[in-house]
Formats: structure tokens, sequence, C-alpha cells
């Protein structure tokens, strides 16, 4: 595939494969060797390079990163966040002077995600950073260098204008000819952000002969909020979900804020998240106790759907070959709507459980409830013997505990390396209380009583 894009500074045109990826090209075809490689799946971010396009510059792994998601962008590596003459950028200068780096390994990556972050403006370094891992400075330093950079002016040079370049078969730019090319092509594998394809290549090293890239369809990647509802294309981030869901559903976006890192929020989609069916994915339980409505397309044919119902067993979906995601519709409101997310880690963890509650109470009884969990069967999947053991009773400490038996009824989880059973089991009731006392006005957030 040939592939046109701008790094660092200077506009670059790359044949190659298609699921070669970024950092190994930097590495081994430009001999940049400031990127680093540590993992190679997307989880350290010793290899982040900020890639820009009109919606401004993006820190991404570019460990997980196909050349053909770059065409038409522009990339900066650490050799590219210094200037032309050699000037240090303030992230860099704060770095030396706060000593922000001991063996330096990380150093690169951390220098990319700041320089990002003091492009937007942002100074919540602790999100931003993270997704780098520093094994050994201990991140007081390096955060008193990304707040001494804070007030500098950003640099002339970082301003990269973006290289217009023509529309490519691998990349289709309307809906309607992605469509028909997946219809034609139904063994083809689509990459949206490439958090889960990346990883089939670099780490389970498998060919994949025919692919499509679908991040050039701006279609796919539209968000629109009417009066009771919110669209979300397939191709919306998860950066760009957290967002649009930020005031209407804040505890959906709390859960997302711990999805991943910046680096990967910033990549995947919230349709690779629904269309790979995985059981421990953090957005279908919010979905489905949002009940929402998935939208796919097959050719011309489009059907629309109850999530939950998309979800048929483990690794099988409601969906044909040939057939695209192509978006979600979620009510607007549900002020009732929580979300948990159980990891061993608070940051940058795929979930153990993941439990979504949205229970409607009138007149002091359970009117309505959908409660939705991951990580507790090979779907993402409704308690419905729990919500039948709520439904019609009052909204007391006593129902809620008798309800917690009949999780047994709706889940038998598996014991792995993320949790045990009886853990999980434990989990899942001890959320149905906390969701309780949240509802109640009892402060349960980790962050807010640790603090
Ligand atoms: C470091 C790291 C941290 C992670 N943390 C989390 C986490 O906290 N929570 C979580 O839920 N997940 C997490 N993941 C998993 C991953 O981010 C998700 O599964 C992700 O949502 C996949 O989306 P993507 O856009 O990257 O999909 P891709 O990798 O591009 O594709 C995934 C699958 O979906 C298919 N696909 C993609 N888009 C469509 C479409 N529109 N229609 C039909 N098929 C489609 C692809 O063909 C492929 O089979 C993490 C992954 C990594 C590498
Ligand atoms: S090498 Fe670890 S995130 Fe890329
Ligand atoms: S400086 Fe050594 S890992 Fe960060």
């Amino acid at each position: 595939m040939e592939v046109s894009f701008v790094l660092n500074g200077d506009a670059v045109t790359v044949t190659a494969p298609s699921t070669y990826t970024l950092l190994d090209w930097l590495r081994e075809d430009r001999k940049l060797c400031a990127t680093k490689e540590g993992c190679n799946e997307g989880d350290c971010g010793a290899c982040t390079v900020m890639v820009s396009d009109a919606d401004g510059p993006k820190a991404l792994n570019a460990c997980i990163l196909f050349l053909p998601q770059l065409h038409g962008k522009s990339v900066r590596t650490v050799e590219g966040i210094s200037g032309p003459d050699g000037s240090l950028h303030p992230v860099q200068e704060a770095m030396i002077t706060h000593h922000g780096s001991q063996c330096g390994f990380c150093t690169p990556g951390i220098v990319a995600s700041m320089t990002v972050a003091h492009m937007q403006g942002r100074t919540d370094h602790d999100d931003v950073l993270a997704g780098n891992l520093c094994r050994c400075t201990g991140y007081a330093p390096i955060i008193k260098a990304a707040d001494a950079a804070a007030a500098a002016p950003v640099p002339a040079w970082l301003h990269d204008p973006l290289p217009e370049v023509s529309a490519t078969p691998f990349a289709p730019e309307t809906l309607d000819a992605l469509a028909q090319w997946y219809a034609a092509h139904p063994d083809a594998t689509l990459v949206a952000g490439a958090t889960d394809v990346g990883l089939w290549v670099t780490k389970q090293l498998r060919d994949l002969p025919d692919m499509a890239f679908l991040n050039r369809c701006e279609e796919l990647r539209k968000i629109t909020v009417a009066a009771d509802h919110i669209h979300i294309g397939a191709m919306a981030t998860m950066a760009d979900v957290l967002a649009a869901v930020q005031t209407a559903h804040p505890s959906y976006a709390a859960m997302i804020r711990r999805y991943g890192s910046e680096q990967v929020r910033n990549a995947a989609t919230i349709g690779g998240n629904i269309a790979n069916g995985s059981p421990i994915g953090d957005n279908p339980p919010a979905l489905i106790a949002l009940d929402a409505t998935l939208h796919l397309r097959h050719g011309s044919k489009t059907r629309d759907l109850p999530i939950a119902d998309f979800f048929l067993d483990y690794g099988k979906q409601d969906r044909a070959a040939g057939e695209l995601v192509t978006g979600v519709t979620i009510p607007k409101a549900a002020p009732a709507l929580r979300c948990y997310k159980i990891s061993k880690r608070f940051d940058q963890d795929i979930s153990a459980v993941c439990g979504c509650f949205n229970i409607a109470i009138k007149d002091g009884d359970i009117a309505a409830a959908r409660i939705a969990f991951g990580g507790m069967a090979g779907i993402p999947k409704r308690a419905s013997a729990v919500e039948a053991a709520l439904i019609g009773q009052p909204w007391t400490q006593t129902v809620i505990d008798a309800a917690c038996a009949s999780f047994a009824d709706d889940f038998t989880p598996l014991s792995d390396m993320r949790a045990s059973a009886s853990y999980r089991m434990d989990i899942a009731q001890n959320l149905l209380r906390r969701y309780f006392a949240a509802l109640n006005g009892i402060e349960t957030n980790v962050l807010a009583v640790s603090s």
C-alpha cells in the first residue's frame, strides 16, 4: 500500500505492507530510534508519538498503529519535538530542570505525551501520563516538569500543515463505498482503532491478507446529540465518546476515563469495542443498561437491534459476514445510570468485572431495572433474574440484599488471571449494594472517599 503523511515536518510517501507498524518503520527503516519499544502491545507508552489531523494533535502508541492509518496525517516523534535548530521544547527543558529522567527508556514517550497535552493546554497530568510507565524516576519530578512547562508558548515548529492526499481503495471515504466493499469482501479484516487488531499482528504474528481501514470515513465518526438521544458513530474513539456523554451520563464518562490510557482512548473505537464481542469490553454493559440501539449495515441494507440481542454466545455475535457496525443510539436521560469498573489497577487495565445499573424508582418502589455485567459470563449479559427479583419491590436494603441471591441464577462466572469465580460473584453482589448506597446519597466514588 502507498501511504502519504508528514513526518517531523517533511512529506513522506511509503510503500509498505498494510500491517507494518509505525514503530517498526521508524526504528528499522528510518533509523529514528528514540521512539522505544517496550511492550509492543499498547500498554507502556514507550512508543508514544504525536499524530495530528484536522482535529488537532493526539498521543498514540506507535507500536499498534499501522502505517495506512496515517494517510493524510502528520506525525512528530521525539526527534521532531525539539526544533529544527536543535532548541529544546519547553517540556524537554523542564524534564531536565526537574530531573524527570533516570534510565530514560520511558522518557521519549513521556515527552511525546507531555508535548501533546501542552499543545492542548491540558493540566490533568495524571490522566495524560497514566499510559506512560516509568519504572525508575517516579512520577513526582515528571509531574513537576509538566506543571513548569504549562505556561510556555507552543513552539511554532510544531504546527505542521496536513498533506493533501488522494482517496485510496484501502481506506474508503464514504459509508456507501465502505459498505459495498465489505459486502463484496466479507472475509476481509476491518481496522478501526487497531487496539485489538494491532495485537493480532505484533503478538500473534498473524497475516491479514485483505484489510480495509475505516479511519477516513468521516460519516462513521459523527456524534449527534438530539433532544432525547445521542447517536454515536462506530468510529467515534473512546476519547470522543467520553466527551459526548460527560454531561448526560457522568458515571459512564467516569468509567471511560479509566478505559486503557490516553493513547488507547485516542485510538480505540466504540464500534470495535462492540463488534469484537469481548465479554470484558467496557462499553457493552453500559450500553445494555441504557437500552441502546445498535445500527448495522450490509451493502445497502441497514438494520437496528437492541444491543443486548447482539451478543449471542462467546465469540458469536448477531452480525453477518460483510456486515458493518455503523453506530449506536443511546437515550439522553438516564439519571440513575451508574457504571462500575473493577480491575486490578485503577488506570490502564481491562475489567475483571464491569457492572452497570439503571433502576427507576417510583413512589418508593422499583418500577423498572436494567442491570448488565461484563466479566461474569462469555458475553456482556443482562442480570435478568436480579432485575425480576427487584421490580415491583420497595427500594430498601432488605430487598437489595435478598435480590443478591439471584445473581447465581444469572451468572456462573469463571476463574482466570483477572479474578476468581467467587470474587466475581461477591463483587457483583456488592456492586448492587454500592449502587443502592450511591442512589441514597452515600459517597461511593473511590477517589472522593480516599481524598
Ligand atoms: C493497552 C490496551 C488497553 C485496553 N484497555 C481496554 C479497556 O480498558 N476496556 C476495554 O473495553 N477494552 C480495552 N482494550 C481493548 C480494545 O481497546 C478494545 O477492544 C477496542 O475497543 C477495540 O476497538 P478498536 O477500534 O481498536 O478495534 P480494532 O482493533 O480496529 O478492531 C477490533 C475488531 O472489531 C472489528 N471491527 C472494528 N470496527 C468495526 C465495525 N465498525 N464494524 C464491524 N467490525 C468492526 C475488527 O474487524 C476487529 O475484528 C485495551 C486494549 C489495549 C491494547
Ligand atoms: S511499546 Fe509499549 S505501548 Fe508501544
Ligand atoms: S526513567 Fe527509567 S523507566 Fe522512566
